[in-house]
């Protein structure tokens, strides 16, 4: 992508609409007034036509409408398979051979399948004439999905068989197209390509970039045999793949009575990557996601290795795959969760992000309903530049990244410019145009938990495996201490202790365990919320009457304490208060990119000046506005109109 401005930016992404946001940029910017536009996309309804306009289309919502039928025909169709892989694939393949011989005959018999499981049952049968006049993407999408629902548990849970919605793939390529990226030259790969979420719309927008130059469909097809590839672990849905594509480009199988080879190949991408030259115009994924297990970090290659810290994620070690398998100056395009924007443990992998590529866009998923089948992740769409070896290291300038909100309530919006930094640490992008004003705050960082004296404490009681003795009343037990859950934590601030029954409400600790007993009143966070949690900050005071009832308190592990040191600078009431805030919990929001609150990213949170806070509630100010006077913001962030455009130092924690 190039240096552009936003009315560029926003003229490349949707042109020929008018304007509908105003967005002020800085003193820095040459042309005064920026202009972001606003758009709610349709796709294409029955005809998959991904060429051209069609690709820059993201229907609002994000989430795929057809969710409530999907999951009625699902319990309908669960008891069918009895939880048996081997039958669930057996029933996805006779339904692919059904759609087809309805609407595809011609590939009947490449997706025949002979087993006579299923054979003329009813339910196959209404499951194909469902999937039968939704466009290819949708219907690729559902019977993914449904595959993915019907296998065990373990098989999903390995291979992370959650599947990009078309409204979301769509996107990716849109992004793609603006980068530059020449559909009709460009060699594509997906390295874990599921049911072609991804090759399945780019096939269709290669057919069209060469259809536009005049390429026949018969070389078009063959062209599609080179410049497609996809990988996948999964044998079925390397076969699912396949079809879906071919689907695409039914219209050319048709007229030429020619069905490409694909290059869809069953395989381990950590390793297939190996073998494989870096010699991908455009590498696009949406990786599985689950914890590496530790005896497994052995087989990694040393450069995948060199990015693990700690237990890494397997969707960080496809990250560096992706940016290997590119060519230099080739583009990247991932759909991620947001944790490697922050976690500890993705500090390496931001190194080597910054370092070997171009952080052109980050698209923030919006939180408010699943973008995936029973998935709870906050998502990110990134899209990279690879940047060539010989340009690594040298003082070459770094663009900034443009960070745009998309999501199922709200039209696609950019809400601001943003520097990553190279050293590892956090990227900090404003998710709402009225967060660019607080990125300078995090930035200055005047204040913290450690200057207000207090530290951090997870709770140490794990219920799974602790073996000490729990009960649902104290009986007078001396050394029976409350155990604060987070489910103690109301989302309103309350401490409901008292009000919530529990059979684990006490733990007995034994004289020389003492030191899990907390003694002290404390803030306690839950460490865990959830994605549509109004806040990711949900805190309560433990105040020194409780303890004084009680002698003490332990935490259940989703619980952190932070406890004040001789050194405080405020009491824990007004320490909870001042995290239940709206303009800490959007801070807090900049820098972390999951539903997890850890100590780490409670340590950067940047905190408002306690005396101006105090002073401001001594005036009778509300908390909000003490907390704004505070951190020197002149106005309520969300009362902020226009984007404005972030300063590279501004946007660099
Ligand atoms: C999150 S899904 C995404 C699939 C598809 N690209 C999409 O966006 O819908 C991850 C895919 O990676 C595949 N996969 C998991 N581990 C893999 C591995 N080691 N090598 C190749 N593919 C893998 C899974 O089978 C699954 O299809």
């Amino acid at each position: 992508m190039e240096p552009r401005s936003c009315e560029q930016l926003v003229s490349l992404i949707f042109p020929g609409l008018p304007y509908v946001l105003r967005a002020s940029r800085g003193p820095d910017s040459a042309g005064g007034q920026a202009t972001a536009k606003l758009r709610r996309y349709q796709t294409s309804s029955s005809h998959i036509n991904l060429g051209g306009d069609a690709t820059r289309r993201m229907r609002a919502p994000v989430l795929p409408e057809k969710k409530q039928s999907f999951y009625n025909r699902l319990s309908r169709l669960r008891p069918l398979v009895r939880g048996s892989d081997r039958l669930a694939e057996s029933l996805i393949q006779k339904t692919l051979h059904v759609l087809a011989i309805k609407r595809f005959p011609l590939l009947a018999r490449r997706l025949a399948y002979q087993h006579r499981q299923f054979n003329n049952s009813k339910d196959v049968e209404q499951l194909a004439e469902w999937l039968r006049p939704m466009d290819v993407l949708q219907l690729a999408f559902w019977l993914s999905s449904l595959y993915a629902n019907l296998v065990s548990r373990q098989v999903r849970k390995d291979r992370a068989l959650f599947f990009t919605p078309p409204e979301l793939s769509t996107r990716v390529i849109a992004n793609l197209r603006e980068g530059g990226v020449d559909f009709s030259t460009a060699r594509f790969i997906d390295p874990g390509c599921g049911g072609a979420a991804f090759l399945a719309p780019l096939a269709g927008v290669i057919r069209d970039a060469l259809s536009d130059r005049g390429i026949s469909p018969k070389r078009t097809l063959r062209h599609l045999e080179t410049h497609l590839t996809g990988w996948d672990i999964d044998p079925l849905l390397c076969k699912l793949c396949k079809a879906f594509v071919w689907m695409v480009i039914y219209e050319e199988i048709k007229a030429t009575r020619f069905i490409p080879r694909l290059n869809v190949k069953r395989g381990d991408a950590l390793t297939m990557n190996r073998r494989s030259k870096s010699h991908f115009d455009v590498v696009v994924c949406n990786p599985p996601y689950r914890k590496v297990p530790t005896k497994k970090l052995a087989d990694l290659s040393q450069e995948n290795r060199a990015i693990c810290l700690g237990q890494p994620n397997l969707y960080a070690i496809f990250m560096t795959v992706a940016v290997k398998l590119a060519t230099p100056k080739g583009w990247i395009a991932l759909v991620t969760p947001t944790s490697f924007l922050s976690g500890p443990s993705f500090m390496p992998l931001r190194k080597r992000l910054a370092a070997d590529t171009q952080v052109c866009q980050v698209d923030l998923v919006e939180k408010r309903q699943g973008v995936f089948v029973s998935v709870e992740q906050e998502t990110a769409v990134t899209t990279l530049q690879k940047v060539p070896r010989n340009a690594k290291g040298t003082s070459r300038e770094r663009r900034e990244t443009s960070v745009f909100a998309i999501g199922s309530e709200q039209p696609s919006e950019l809400v601001g410019m943003a520097s990553v930094p190279h050293d590892g640490s956090a990227w900090v992008l404003p998710r709402a145009r009225g967060d660019v004003p607080l990125l300078a705050v995090l930035r200055a960082r005047k204040h913290t938990l450690a200057s207000y004296g207090y530290e951090t404490r997870t709770g140490l009681f794990v219920p799974h495996r602790d073996k000490r003795r729990t009960r649902k009343w104290r009986n007078k037990e001396a050394r029976a201490f409350p155990l604060i859950w987070s489910t103690d934590i109301g989302q309103d601030g309350c401490f409901e202790f008292e009000q919530a029954a529990h059979s684990k409400r006490f733990v007995v600790i034994a004289k020389k365990d003492d030191g899990v007993v907390l003694r002290k009143p404390s803030v306690a966070l839950q460490r865990t919320t959830a994605k549509d949690d109004a806040r990711r900050l949900i805190a309560t005071p433990v105040g020194g009457d409780f303890v004084k009832k009680y002698g003490g308190y332990v935490g259940e592990n989703h619980v952190v304490f932070l406890l004040p040191t001789e050194r405080a600078v405020c009491d824990v009431r007004l320490l909870a208060k001042i995290l239940r805030s709206n303009t800490v919990d959007r801070l807090f929001r900049c820098i972390s990119g999951s539903v997890s609150v850890s100590s780490s990213e409670l340590a950067e949170l940047s905190l408002p000046d306690p005396q101006v806070v105090l002073a401001a509630l001594a005036r009778r100010e509300s908390i909000e506005s003490a907390i704004n006077e505070g951190y020197e913001l002149k106005r309520k962030a969300s009362d902020e109109t226009p984007a404005r455009r972030v300063l590279p130092e501004e946007a660099v924690a």
